[in-house]
């Protein structure tokens, strides 16, 4: 059976499954059907199911081009789950969120592992590539599959887990080129697993189990939260001591050896940073183990956007005004610069609490285009000379790219910039930074 499977795999021959076609599923199933394979795409959302299947992407990093070539033939997106019978492998790429009192919730990966019971035959192999905490491979897959089947991992079913690292809207690196972490449950289960991945990743990275997997995404993702909750916490600091925060990182930064630099912001947001460390901190309790550094960065993190509030009222008050009935346009509501994605956005958070202060609220996004904020859709309004000059306060809480931000610093009367995304402009007497100092950084021409 094994030697069948790792022939498909191999001569690029396979049936394989991607459950769940969102940000990481549909990169995903994209590459493995580029190489030959044929894939079949369930999701649960019929809205996203016919997107694809009109060959139209919802993905940035996805072009709908390439969907025209692959959908119908190598691609074929479905909400029917009974394609998975059909199936030498499975990727599972469904959502790992928070439930309301921040424990893991993985009632996605439940309801799949359901349906994989229900229509699964003999000799697959499935590869979890959700975050997770360290130890859910075995426990809500293995376990449960050999507790409600006859089948026994690493004999009639195969078992992996192998973390997604893409970061949306990366130039450089995208599913095919960024090194994939993959483990076994067993070392069959391994040697499958990189057979299948290896058919269409270029650089694969085994390792000895699957809890060792589900432990390195944890700590990329720690790694980030801790430091960037580092550079917060810095940044808070050096308002009190009248020191420009980004002048000092870009100074440290010329450092050729032991020095990473990590930028300040209004907060951290996607599907990621904010939620991969509470996994870990969850499942170490259970250890008697309290993550120290995880519930710090997160702490410092969360209370961003209240800080951004507090410093808006502190520039608005230098103009004799108040957040109340202020004028704020917003630039950019997505969580990073140059992608659509809203989820956990700290502008979205910062937009709800000068909102909640009576601020008369707009935003421009050049990559979104409307937000729900309760009830109402709020549409991105042009950002026009007008628009500038109207507000009595413009908050850049996204860096996009295409952004004129010499046009936004000519016609504003004061700029917030939350990310300094007007550093290359030189010194502007109107713009007021992240941390309370005016953009004056002598080392801007320092392209860090
Ligand atoms: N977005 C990222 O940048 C990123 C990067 C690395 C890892 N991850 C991880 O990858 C996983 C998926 O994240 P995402 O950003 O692609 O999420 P997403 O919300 O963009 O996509 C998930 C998809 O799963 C579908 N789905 C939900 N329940 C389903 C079910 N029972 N059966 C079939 N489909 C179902 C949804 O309709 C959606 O299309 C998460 O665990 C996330 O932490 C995300």
């Amino acid at each position: 059976m094994k030697e069948q499977l790792k022939q498909k795999f191999a001569n690029h021959d396979a049936k394989v499954a991607v459950v769940g076609l969102g940000y990481v599923g549909l990169p995903l199933a994209v590459e493995i059907a580029e190489q030959g394979h044929i894939v079949h795409g369930v999701d649960v959302s019929t809205e996203k199911v016919d997107s694809l299947n009109n060959k139209e992407s919802y993905v940035l990093d996805v072009k709908s081009e390439k969907l025209s070539e692959l959908v119908g033939r190598n691609l074929l997106p479905t909400t029917d789950f009974s394609v998975l019978a059909d199936a030498d492998a499975i990727s599972i790429c469904v959502p790992t969120p928070l439930n309301k009192t921040k424990d893991p919730d993985a009632s996605y990966i439940n309801a799949v592992v359901e349906q994989i019971i229900k229509h699964m035959t003999s000799g697959t192999l499935i590869v979890l590539e959700s975050t997770t905490y360290p130890g859910t491979t075995e426990e809500l897959i293995k376990h449960v599959i050999e507790e409600q089947t006859s089948f026994k991992a690493g004999e009639d079913f195969f078992l992996c887990f192998s973390p997604e690292r893409v970061d949306p809207g990366n130039k450089e690196f995208n599913t095919k080129n960024t090194p994939k972490v993959i483990g076994g449950v067993t070392p069959d289960c391994l040697e499958l697993g990189v057979e299948l991945y290896g058919s269409f990743l270029e650089n694969l990275v085994p390792v000895s189990s699957t809890n060792v997997a589900e432990m390195v995404k944890l700590l990329e993702n720690t790694f980030r939260s801790v430091n960037i909750g580092l550079v917060n916490e810095l940044t808070l600091m050096c308002d009190r001591m009248g020191i420009n925060v980004w002048e000092v990182i870009d100074a440290a930064a010329t450092k050729p050896f032991g020095y990473m630099p990590f930028y300040p912001g209004p907060g951290i947001g996607g599907h990621c940073i904010p939620l991969d460390p509470m996994y870990l901190s969850w499942k170490a309790k259970m250890f008697d183990f309290y993550n120290r550094f995880i519930e710090l960065a997160s702490d410092v993190n969360g209370n961003m956007p209240r800080y951004v509030l507090s410093q808006i009222g502190d520039i608005l008050n230098d103009q004799e005004k108040s957040i109340k009935n202020a004028n704020i346009l917003m630039l950019g509501v997505a969580y990073k610069k140059d992608i659509d994605d809203l989820r956990e956005s700290p502008a979205l958070e910062i937009y709800k609490l000068l909102e909640e202060k009576g601020a008369a609220l707009s935003f421009h996004d050049p990559f979104v285009e409307t937000f729900r904020n309760g009830d109402e859709v709020v549409s991105s309004v042009e950002l026009t000379k007008e628009a500038l000059e109207k507000a009595d306060l413009v908050v850049i809480a996204t860096n996009h790219t295409p952004v004129d931000y010499q046009f936004v610093v000519d016609n504003a009367s004061v700029v917030y910039d939350t990310r300094n995304a007007t550093k290359h402009l030189g010194e502007s007497k109107n713009t007021i930074l992240l941390g309370g100092e005016q953009n004056e950084n002598p080392l801007a021409h320092l392209n860090y």
